[in-house]
């Protein structure tokens, strides 16, 4: 029951995160959000939500975020492009390492829900061009999933479609097919945050990393979230190598 419960979002302020900010306040879950943009923060959310100021690139205030917090959900980007490596790597990468680490110092035992993208494995001409005008976003988005998948950390990775305001009627299917970046699979913002919501609500989502896409043709009942991410096999976790 996330009524119950106290989740951090990293990445609150618009898009994705803001969608499930707004969908775990209503159904009466506590929302802690980490946000460099409080005034905005404060406008696009209301009073019930506690704000604490900071930015992924300056991260003091990070293990005071995760204070009470039961789950994360990380959907902090660099949204503008093109822009440089240094700006992703140093915004992302070193963003989840500081959150790694903040959890850690806060003793956080939660689930970590991650929104990745389709097209981090499995190149093609549209990842490749992606990569080239918005700093390697996609390489540095496997190697964030990695960093999460070896944290020790219970997590689920959601490794989005293409991302789009509209929303739509049709069933969201997850899957382990490691789509690549087309055009063809995608998913809203408002039913990327609801995949990251039931996966921090269902047990069964957990060390699980797996693709969110729109279906294009609905074929009857998905079944209940529980059954779906039960579905999905649990990663592998090859333990990174070590000096003998
Ligand atoms: N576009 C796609 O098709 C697609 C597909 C899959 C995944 N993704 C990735 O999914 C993520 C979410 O996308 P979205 O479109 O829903 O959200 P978005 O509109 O790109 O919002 C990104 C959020 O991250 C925050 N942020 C950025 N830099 C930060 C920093 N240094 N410190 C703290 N917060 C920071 C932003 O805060 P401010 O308001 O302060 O800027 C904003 O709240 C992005 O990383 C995106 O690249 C995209």
């Amino acid at each position: 029951m996330l009524n119950e419960k106290t989740v951090l979002i990293i990445g609150a302020t618009q898009g994705t995160g803001l969608e499930a900010a707004k969908m775990l306040r209503k159904e009466g879950a506590a929302v802690r959000i980490f946000a460099r943009n409080i005034p905005k923060a404060r406008e696009v959310l209301d009073d019930t939500v506690t704000i604490i100021g900071g930015d992924l690139r300056d991260p003091k205030r990070l293990p005071e975020a995760f204070e009470g917090a039961d789950h994360l959900i990380f959907t902090a980007g660099v949204t503008k492009r093109p822009c440089s490596e240094e700006l992703i790597r140093s915004t992302e990468f070193e963003g989840m390492k500081w959150t790694l680490e903040a959890a850690r110092e806060a003793g956080f035992v939660g689930r970590i829900a991650f929104l990745s993208s389709i097209g981090v494995t499995n190149p093609n001409w549209a990842s490749r061009l992606l990569n080239k005008v918005k700093g390697n976003a996609l390489k540095w988005r496997l190697a964030i999933e990695d960093l999460i998948r070896e944290s020790g950390f219970d997590y689920a990775i959601v490794r989005a479609g293409y991302l789009m305001n509209s929303v739509s009627r049709k069933q969201i299917s997850l899957s382990q097919t490691e789509f690549a970046l087309e055009l063809r699979y995608r998913i809203g913002r408002k039913e990327a945050a609801e995949v990251l919501v039931e996966s921090i609500r269902n047990p069964q989502a957990g060390r699980k990393t797996f693709d969110a896409v729109r279906k294009r043709h609905s074929n009857g009942s998905e079944g209940t979230w529980a059954t779906r991410f039960a579905g999905l096999k649990e990663d592998e976790i090859v333990a990174a190598e070590t000096d003998e």
